[in-house]
């Protein structure tokens, strides 16, 4: 679908019980994936990997704990960023967010995998917070919005949504994910960013709600 509507995603194959299912030439490094989790489920830092036997290895543990194809990605290196997205007929883009991926132990992978997520006694999930990325330039911002929408609407999301990026050494924002229900608390990544253009938490459900009931024709008092 990203293809079909030019938004840049990494290159990628899959494979699922020794068949491969689709492949681009893909270059090392790779990040090794299950094709349906969630919330970094099956991500350790074991997942970027530099060579065929790695690979391997991880493609046969993957096989063995997930029902599901195995995703390998090329490994986009650069700065991990957030753009939420909410509304409609007229969906509008919310300021980035960056997950600093800098400050993680030396010697493991710059990824927001298991350790980073849910280990909260790991020196990985102390470093690593959500803060608005308010050092990027005008037009970096514009392409990750403009990509942001293109991606919900090609992917026909509604209300909400979270489309995560890494941006290359160019500055080109890959798509690595869309988050068709990301977490809504107060103090994730959309709410941060909503906060940031001056409304607060309360609006940002109200929003929500106002986007689903305007689809039924129904108006909020
Ligand atoms: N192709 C990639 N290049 C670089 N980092 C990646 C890539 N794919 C995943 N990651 C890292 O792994 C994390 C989790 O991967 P993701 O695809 O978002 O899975 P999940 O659905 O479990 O959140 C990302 O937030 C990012 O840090
Ligand atoms: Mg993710």
């Amino acid at each position: 679908i990203f293809e079909f509507h030019k938004i840049p995603s990494p290159n990628f194959a899959t494979v699922w019980r020794g068949r491969m299912e689709h492949a681009h030439d893909i270059q090392f490094p790779v990040i090794v994936k299950p094709a349906r989790e969630d919330g970094s489920i099956g991500i350790p830092f074991s997942a970027y990997v530099e060579s065929i036997k790695e690979l391997m290895t991880r493609i046969d543990e993957l096989h063995a704990e997930f029902d599901t194809p195995v995703l390998v990605e090329e490994y986009i290196e650069g700065r991990e960023i957030y753009v939420g997205v909410l509304g409609n007929k007229k969906a509008e883009a919310l300021p980035p967010i960056e997950l600093d991926l800098s400050k993680l132990p030396e010697g493991t992978p710059r990824i927001a995998g298991t350790e980073v997520k849910w280990e909260r006694s790991t020196e990985a999930y102390k470093h690593t917070h959500p803060k608005v990325a308010d050092d990027l330039d005008e037009k970096t911002v514009q392409l990750l919005q403009e990509t942001a929408l293109a991606a919900y609407q090609a992917l026909g999301l509604r209300d909400y949504a979270r489309i995560d990026f890494r941006l290359d050494k160019k500055k080109r924002p890959f798509v690595l994910e869309v988050n068709p229900n990301p977490y809504l608390l107060s103090t994730a990544e959309l709410s941060l960013s909503f906060k940031h253009t001056g409304r607060n938490y309360t609006d940002l459900i109200g929003e929500i709600v106002k986007a689903a009931a305007e689809r039924y024709g129904l108006t909020i008092q």
